[in-house]
């Protein structure tokens, strides 16, 4: 086992961002807080981890699910309290602890390796410090002789808040040193609680000592929403730049929003004010247009995604154009080549390469071969109220516009469907299938008509008016009613 075990901080609610949701599990970039704090942890090989989580519940178990142990503090007596809590819970007899707080997810873990190369040489413990322009609300650290000594935000008397060397919420220590010294803390301070902090001043002379971060941005703690949006946008700037260092071109990273685990290739555009979600994939060469949002999702290698289309738990082939304003739920599986074009919405469909659904359609629950034509308007009648229902259309059908297909049905391969149809019952391979009232045409009827009313439609704004709240169906003419 590895001689270091760390110790994380995340018990209680955290007031300040007024959440029933507890502040380690707010979310960054689509991932708990915790998950970024654990990630760095566990990037140290260390032996254990232990959190530190005031009851049973869901930090406890992001906690273990992590493979961590947790150690739970009650009732919140400060991080002094929270960390000789989270020792107790320490297996066996390691060298070398490592306390962080569960509210400071941007550490790297060169920076914390940084830390515990130099508590080798010769240092009970070691903090991280951050010369900050803004230090408000941060603990501010003072070195005299030797001595290091940290003053809390509410504690600090004016001239000690102009201080703008912060306290990360980082100490690396000797095991031996922090069970020697966190039972000694005392709580005389405004809030009354056991600081952490505290334990700086009883380290050896000269044996307390402080790196100072590169990148201050990793310093970035979250107390409040506003801090959490502020560290969501430097994880975002590191993301973006991860990416369009890969070879993907962003117009505006700074309005290009992608989730931790998403992965784009090589050669694709991302517009303005797209979303990417969850453990989307986004293949090379694709342009993503604006205000697309992809959930979940695998668009395949050179396919276009037009303005706000929004995409869940699909996959788009390759080579395939969806959008604008589509909509594609759970489920859909389009092929190579195919397209989905202006307000068409699909659900649990699988779709075959070459095949085109171009504009204001509904397919849902249905299995549609390749090179298919789908027209304008067509819509799968998936649903009779209680149970939903499966359209099958086989390769090369084309289904005329403004066709009802009632599920269950089976369109055969090859068919036509003609526009207006509502198919009730199963087309025969390469057949014509039409389902319509015959056209009846009246020559110079709708002369007579408007004779027989007694007043023509025109320009003019209030008899048309008048004729809009009249139904043209005369229900006096027989041929019409
Ligand atoms: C703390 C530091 C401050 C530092 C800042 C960095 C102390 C006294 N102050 O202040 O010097 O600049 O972090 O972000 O340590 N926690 C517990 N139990 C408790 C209290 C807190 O587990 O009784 C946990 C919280 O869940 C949190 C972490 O410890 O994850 C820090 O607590 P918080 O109240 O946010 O401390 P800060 O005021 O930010
Ligand atoms: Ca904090």
């Amino acid at each position: 086992m590895s001689d270091l075990a760390v110790v994380i901080l995340a018990a209680g609610q955290g007031k300040r961002m007024l959440s029933k949701l507890p502040k380690v599990l707010h979310r960054l970039c689509g991932r708990p807080m915790l998950d970024y704090v654990l990630d760095a942890a566990w990037s140290l090989n260390p032996g254990q981890v232990v959190g530190v989580v005031d009851f049973e519940g869901p930090v406890a178990d992001s906690f273990r699910n992590r493979g961590a142990r947790v150690a739970f503090q009650p009732v919140r007596r400060g991080t002094g309290d929270a960390a000789r809590i989270g020792l107790s819970e320490v297996q066996g007899k390691p060298d070398r602890l490592l306390v962080l707080n569960g509210d400071v997810p941007l550490l790297r873990p060169g920076t914390l390796r940084k830390m515990l190369d130099l508590l080798e040489e010769s240092a009970d413990l070691v903090l991280l410090a951050a010369q900050v322009l803004n230090p408000h609300g941060y603990g501010r650290i003072f070195q005299r002789d030797g001595a290091v000594r940290i003053v809390e935000q509410v504690d600090a008397t004016p001239e000690e808040r102009r201080h703008c060397l912060i306290n990360v919420g980082v100490y690396g220590g000797r095991a031996s040193f922090f069970s020697d010294a966190l039972p000694r803390l005392q709580s005389d301070n405004l809030q009354g609680e056991f600081y952490l902090t505290d334990l700086a001043p009883m380290a050896g002379p000269g044996r307390c000592r402080v790196v100072e971060l590169q990148d201050v941005h990793e310093a970035a703690g979250v107390n409040n929403r506003a801090q959490l949006a502020q560290v969501e946008a430097l994880l975002r700037q590191r993301k973006n730049r991860e990416i369009m260092l890969s070879g993907v071109t962003m117009r505006d990273p700074e309005r290009t929003y992608l989730d931790w685990a998403v992965e784009v290739a090589p050669e694709s555009l991302l517009y303005p004010n797209v979303i990417l979600e969850g453990r989307t994939r986004i293949g090379a060469g694709c342009t993503i247009y604006p205000g697309v949002r992809i959930v979940d999702s695998q668009i395949g290698e050179d396919s276009v995604i037009l303005d706000g289309t929004v995409v869940e738990n699909s996959v788009v082939g390759p080579r395939s154009k969806v959008g604008p304003m589509a909509h594609l739920r759970p489920g859909t599986r389009l092929g190579a080549r195919c397209k989905i074009g202006n307000f068409v919405e699909t659900k649990a469909v699988t779709v075959g390469e070459g095949s085109k659904a171009s504009h204001l359609s509904y397919l849902g629950d249905a299995v549609i071969g390749r090179d298919v034509n789908i027209g304008c308007g067509t819509i799968t009648c998936n649903y009779d109220g209680v149970s939903k229902h499966v359209t099958i259309i086989e390769d090369g059908v084309f289904v005329g516009s403004d066709t009802q297909l009632v599920a269950p049905v089976t369109v055969g391969r090859g068919a036509i469907v003609a526009s207006g149809s509502t198919i009730t019952s199963d087309v025969p391979p390469e057949a014509l299938v039409l389902t319509r009232a015959p056209t009846v045409v009246k020559e110079d009827y709708a002369s007579r008509y408007w004779e027989g009313r007694q007043r023509r439609p025109s320009g003019d704004g209030a008899t048309l008016e008048k004729r809009s709240s009249t139904s043209l169906v005369d229900t006096r003419d027989p041929e019409i009613g």
